[in-house]
C-alpha cells in the first residue's frame, strides 16, 4: 500500500507550495502509478528525494548509523533529502539484547528520536536474523533458542510499538544458489515453522506495524531463491500468517547487476497482496551507468503501485559497508553525485535518461471507453484503533462498505487542538491539523458491499477522538 507523506521533506507543508497544491499534485501522480512515468512536471517536480518521492505516495529513505548523528554533514543530508530511516546495525539483536533478557536501546533510539524529532518514519531492521545474533543466542538450539526469539521479538517490537513504520521480522531466511532451499542457521534448525512463528510474535506485539520479510538476491524473478520467497508468501497469504510487505534488499554490483526484469519481481510479490519495499538499494559504479541504474531501479519502483518506498544503504560513499565499490547518491564529501541526479529525476518523473526497455509506442495504446454503467456507490462506516505514547500516536482505520459497495470513499476525522499530522498511509490526506479528510488511493477505492480496507496515520500530540465519519465517492 503506498505511503502518502502530508508534508514536504517529511515535515509539516511549509513554503511556497500550498497544501491544495500539494495534494492536487500527489493526485496526478497517482493516477498514472501503475504505468511508467515518462512526463516532467515542473509544477511539481520535487527538489529534495522526499519530497519527490513523497509526489507519487512514496517514502525515500536511508540506513542510518547511531556514531554518525555527530556528523555535521551527514546530519544535514539526512535531514534535507531522506523521510524515513532504518537503523543499520542498533536494532539488531546483537545491540539489542547482548545478555539474554537486558535490552539495551540506547544506539537505536538515538535514531529513533532522531527521526521522530525531524519527522521521519522508521523501518524496524531486524528482528530474526541468523547473523548478528549475540554469542549467547549463537550458542543455543531447539526450544530454547525458539523461545529467546520470540520472547526477543515481542521485547523489541512492543518496545517500539506505535513508532515504527515496517518491522523487517525475518532476514535473509533462504540460501543462495539453485536448491530454493531455507538457509541453514540454529533459527532454522528449530523448525520450518519458525518464520511463520517470528510473523504472528511480531504481529502480537506491534499490531500497526507492517510486517516484512527481507532478503538480497531476490531481485531476479527467474532466480530460485526469489521464486522460493515467493511460494512462502503466498503460503502465508493463503494461511493467514500476518505479513504485509517483501523487502527487496537490491544490493547490486557488477557480478550482481539489476535485472532486467527487476520490475515483473516487484509486481509478481505485489500482485500477491503485499507491499513491496525497495530496502537497502546500492549499486556499485560510478558515473552515468551507475545513474542509469539508479534511475532504473526508480522506474521500476513507480510502476509499480504497491511499491511504496526506496530505502538506500547509507548516505555517503564514505558511510557504506562496502565503500571501495561507491554505491551511493553522495560522494564522500557529501556532494551530489550523477545517481542522485538520476534518482532525483526518475522520483520526477523525467530526466534526461529515457527508461531503458519500454521504448516509446508507435501507435497511440487504445483507450478505454467510460463505462456505460457507473459502478455502485454506496454508505460507508469506519472506526479506529489508536496506538497512542506521551507526544504521539498511531491511527489505523477501518473503512466498511455498506451494501452497494463503495467506488472510492471519504473519511473525516478530528484532531485535538494542539496535535498534528505527520504521515499516512494508504490514503490521501487533506490538512494537517483540526479537521482532516483522508481519501482512497487507486488500490483501495473499489469495495464489495460489507468489505473493508484499512488505512492510517500517524501524528504528533493526541490520537483523535470520536468517531470518524464515512463519505462514500
Ligand atoms: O562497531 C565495531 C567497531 O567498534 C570495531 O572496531 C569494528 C571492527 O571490525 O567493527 C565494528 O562493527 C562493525 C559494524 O558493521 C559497524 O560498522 C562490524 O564489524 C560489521 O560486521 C558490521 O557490518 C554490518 C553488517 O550488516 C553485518 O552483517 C554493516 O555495517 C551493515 O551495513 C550490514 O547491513 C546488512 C543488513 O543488515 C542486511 N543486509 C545486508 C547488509 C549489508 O551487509
Amino acid at each position: 500500500m503506498n505511503d502518502l507523506f502530508a508534508r514536504d521533506s517529511g515535515r509539516p507543508v511549509t513554503g511556497p507550495r500550498t497544501r491544495a497544491g500539494w495534494l492536487s499534485a500527489a493526485l496526478g501522480v497517482a493516477l498514472v502509478a501503475t504505468t511508467v512515468v515518462v512526463a516532467s512536471s515542473s509544477a511539481s517536480a520535487g527538489t529534495t528525494l522526499a519530497t519527490a518521492a513523497g509526489e507519487t505516495g512514496r517514502y525515500f529513505g536511508t540506513a542510518v548509523a547511531a556514531n554518525k548523528l555527530s556528523d555535521s554533514v551527514y546530519v544535514g543530508i539526512l535531514n534535507r533529502e531522506f523521510n524515513s530511516v532504518t537503523a543499520e546495525n542498533e536494532m539488531k539483536w546483537d545491540a539489542t539484547e547482548p545478555s539474554q533478557g537486558q535490552f539495551t536501546f540506547a544506539n537505536a533510539d538515538r535514531i529513533v528520536n532522531h527521526a521522530r524529532a525531524n519527522g521521519m518514519m522508521v523501518r524496524g531492521h531486524a528482528l530474526a536474523w541468523h547473523s548478528q545474533q549475540p554469542g549467547w543466542a549463537q550458542n543455543m538450539s531447539g526450544t530454547a533458542l525458539r523461545s529467546a526469539m520470540v520472547n526477543h521479538i515481542t521485547q523489541v517490537a512492543s518496545y517500539y510499538r506505535g513508532k515504527i513504520h515496517s518491522w523487517d521480522v525475518v532476514n535473509e531466511a533462504f540460501a543462495d544458489g539453485s536448491t530454493g532451499a531455507r538457509r541453514d542457521s540454529n533459527l532454522q534448525r528449530t523448525g520450518n515453522d519458525w518464520i511463520e512463528v517470528a510473523f504472528r510474535t511480531a504481529r502480537a506485539a506491534d499490531p500497526t506495524a507492517k510486517l516484512c520479510y527481507n532478503d538480497y538476491n531476490t531481485d531476479d524473478w527467474t532466480h530460485a531463491k526469489t521464486q522460493a520467497v515467493y511460494t512462502m508468501v503466498r503460503d502465508f497469504k493463503t494461511r493467514g500468517v500476518p505479513i504485509d510487505c517483501v523487502g527487496l534488499q537490491s544490493h547490486f554490483n557488477p557480478q550482481s547487476p539489476v535485472p532486467a526484469n527487476y520490475q515483473t519481481t516487484l509486481s509478481s510479490f505485489a500482485a500477491l497482496g503485499v507491499d513491496v519495499q525497495i530496502t537497502e538499494l546500492d549499486i556499485e559504479g560510478s558515473g552515468q551507468a551507475q545513474a542509469d541504474n539508479y534511475g532504473r531501479v526508480v522506474r521500476a519502483c513507480l510502476a509499480v503501485a504497491r511499491c511504496t518506498g526506496i530505502t538506500v544503504w547509507g548516505i555517503r560513499d564514505t558511510d557504506s559497508w562496502r565503500a571501495s565499490g561507491t554505491p551511493l547518491l553522495f560522494d564522500g564529501s557529501g556532494n551530489k553525485k550523477p545517481a542522485y541526479t538520476s534518482t532525483l529525476n526518475a522520483l520526477n518523473g523525467g530526466g534526461t535518461t529515457p527508461p531503458p526497455t519500454t521504448p516509446p509506442p508507435t501507435t497511440p495504446p487504445p483507450t478505454t471507453p467510460p463505462p456505460t454503467t457507473p459502478p455502485p456507490v454506496g454508505a460507508c462506516a469506519a472506526t479506529v484503533s489508536l496506538n497512542s505514547w506521551t507526544g504521539g500516536f498511531v491511527a489505523t482505520v477501518r473503512v466498511t462498505a455498506g451494501s452497494a459497495g463503495l467506488n472510492g470513499w471519504t473519511v473525516a476525522v478530528a484532531l485535538p487542538s494542539g496535535s498534528a499530522l505527520t504521515n499516512t498511509w494508504s490514503a490521501r490526506a487533506s490538512g494537517t491539523s483540526g479537521a482532516l479528510t483522508f481519501r482512497n488511493v487507486d488500490y483501495n477505492g473499489q469495495l464489495a458491499p460489507g468489505a473493508s480496507t484499512e488505512f492510517g496515520f500517524q501524528g504528533t500530540g493526541t490520537g483523535p477522538t470520536g468517531t470518524p465519519t464515512c463519505t462514500a465517492g
